[in-house]
């Protein structure tokens, strides 16, 4: 085979395998919102949890990847599946991190409100941040804005009214999303200080972050405050396909979190992470509805059929596909 010839093959195979790739993601996390979504509105957190943790291990061994969880439930010592370093998926194909989130936004599923979902990112090895489950500042908008023009080290009045001047409006337009926290008591203050409006969620921060790519729908410019810093991963992995500005900080305030830190390769707690820092090559991420949502529509169980609703996304095409999928094979489903 000439060198033209092999260098073609070589690219649709790996062309191939994206695209198999992104129905396998899609597959998994449309199964695992199916699994968490028979438990919605039950008023049990840790069986919709245990429910979407099962049915994504079993869709992620048929994944043919050489995959490592990256995200995931926990500890090696804490967890005994999906645990930061396991392996997973057939182990023929690309090796890759996987990060994980089975359920994002446990009390949401149990209480049936809006915005739960599966969510999960396939990235080349090495490519996202290996965190720790501890808390994790964030600050995060849209794209379309200069690089820098919210950080961190800023005071939120002024990233609200750099956001403000570079969206053309005033500080009294823009609206924040932000976890409805006693911690966030002070920046709450601060925002309302500036005459920008607050949308105050009680769990999920994933979609928080999501929402601001598309303001004029969501009504969300800004998303700021602390969460889970697996879920900053995730969402960092989300816009990076989508696009946006974010900026990260673990909340290491203790010398047993920053041991946990550095066995995981973090050697600065202070360090303010970009986009760039937490996903590097390509990226593929999903998220499948489990609850109706602003973002995605839940799962709906039909007489003979079940409806779900992912959005997959990949950064090195900025793709964005939106899949409503029926399923008629109901067996496939069953636990
Ligand atoms: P769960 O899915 O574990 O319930 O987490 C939901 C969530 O709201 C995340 O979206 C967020 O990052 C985190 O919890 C915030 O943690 P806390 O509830 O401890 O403030």
């Amino acid at each position: 085979m000439s060198s033209a010839r092999a260098k073609a093959h070589k690219l649709d195979e790996s062309a191939a395998l994206d695209r198999i790739l992104t129905l396998e993601i899609a597959r998994t996390t449309e199964r695992t919102a199916v699994a968490a979504a028979r438990l919605r509105g039950r008023g049990d957190e840790i069986a919709a949890d245990r429910a979407a943790v099962e049915a994504m291990c079993a869709e992620l061994s048929r994944l043919p990847v050489d995959g490592t969880v990256v995200i995931g439930e926990g500890e090696r010592d804490e967890v005994a599946e999906l645990w930061i370093g396991e392996k997973v998926g057939t182990g023929r194909g690309p090796a890759v991190d996987i990060a994980v989130l089975p359920l994002e936004g446990t009390t949401i599923c149990a209480k049936n409100l809006p915005n739960s979902i599966a969510v999960m990112a396939i990235a080349e090895a090495g490519g996202l941040l290996k965190t720790p489950d501890v808390y994790m500042d964030k600050i995060a908008i849209g794209p379309g804005y200069p690089a820098g023009l919210v950080g961190l080290d800023r005071t939120p009045a002024e990233n609200l009214t750099a956001l403000a001047a570079a969206k053309g409006c005033s500080v009294a337009e823009i609206t924040a999303c932000v976890l409805d926290r006693p911690r966030h008591a002070r920046l709450i203050e601060e925002v309302r200080a500036t005459g920008a409006s607050i949308r105050l969620i009680g769990d999920g921060d994933v979609t928080g972050v999501i929402h601001t790519t598309e303001p004029e729908e969501t009504g969300i410019d800004i998303y700021m405050g602390i969460g889970g810093a697996p879920e900053g991963v995730l969402a960092a992995a989300a816009l990076t396909c989508i696009g946006g500005q974010m900026e990260a900080r673990l909340m290491l305030d203790r010398a047993e979190k920053v041991e946990r830190a550095r066995a995981l390769g973090i050697t600065d707690p202070r360090k303010i992470y970009g986009l760039d820092d937490m996903v590097k090559g390509d990226v593929l991420f999903a998220a499948t509805g489990v609850s109706d949502g602003s973002f995605l529509q839940g799962v709906k169980f039909g007489r003979n059929q079940i409806t779900t609703h992912t959005v997959v996304m990949r950064s090195s095409t900025g793709t964005v596909r939106w899949i409503r999928a029926r399923h008629t094979h109901l067996d496939k489903f069953e636990a």
